[in-house]
């Protein structure tokens, strides 16, 4: 099976948001990764709830809204009224975590949860039913164009036998350094869905990028 392929706008050019999105729209994309961060959960201030509708108001892809902000709960329901179809909060953001997992769904959006690289998948195991994504972080959150971490082939695989074993139908996102070098190797570890933000927008043909990352197959 070919991965889902969700380009993190992140990287696109900001002063051409709607021809960027129009981009997004003529690919193959699967989803358009969103991400949002607030430089306290991580060193860094991208954009929010006004950008968000501005690239809702182009999208024909569905928004995968990956929120890197310290207690995100009081969020949701902008980020959702925004156009927001899946909303993901970080594991290391939230308090109560089961209780966040239940508002985004009674939003009306898919629930996701990321993990820095530092947070071991088997954290999870209680909440994973509850989960319909799990963002696994290859990068420290924060930046685009960062390095690969390597120990995320081993999480890919943990996970994916925590989720068979609770016979869970939770996806499996890769997040940050994605490339068509490493991604065959972690379709085959049980990756569905991956996130592409610099390997995508400064390839030069962006489209043909995406299509060559949707057509990978596990090695
Ligand atoms: C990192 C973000 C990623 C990032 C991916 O904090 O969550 O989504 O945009 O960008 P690349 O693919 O350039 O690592
Ligand atoms: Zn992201």
């Amino acid at each position: 099976m070919n991965p889902l392929i969700a380009p993190s706008i992140l990287a696109a050019d900001f002063a051409n948001i709607q021809k960027e999105v129009e981009m997004l729209n003529s690919s193959e994309a699967d989803y358009i990764h969103v991400d949002i961060m607030d430089g306290i959960f991580v060193p860094n201030i991208s954009f929010g709830i006004p950008v968000t509708e501005a690239i809702y108001k182009h999208a024909k892809k569905p928004l995968d809204v990956h929120l890197m902000i310290q207690n995100p709960d009081q969020y949701l329901e902008a980020f959702r009224k925004a156009g927001a179809a899946v909303i993901s909060v970080h594991y290391e953001a939230c308090s109560h975590l089961h209780r966040t997992l239940q508002a985004i769904k009674q939003l009306g959006a898919k629930a996701g949860v990321a993990i820095n690289p530092h947070t071991p998948v088997e954290l999870l195991v209680d909440v994973l039913e509850d989960i319909d994504v799990v963002i696994i972080m290859s990068v420290n959150p924060g930046f685009g164009g960062q390095k690969f971490i390597e120990n995320t082939y081993s999480k890919v695989k943990r996970l994916k036998s925590l989720i068979q074993e609770n016979g869970a139908d939770t996806q499996i996102e890769i997040d940050g350094g994605v490339n068509l070098e490493n991604a065959p190797k972690l379709l085959s570890a049980g990756a569905d869905i991956l996130v592409a933000g610099s390997f995508v927008f400064s390839s030069p043909d962006p489209i043909l990028t995406i299509a060559e990352l949707k057509s990978i197959t596990m090695v």
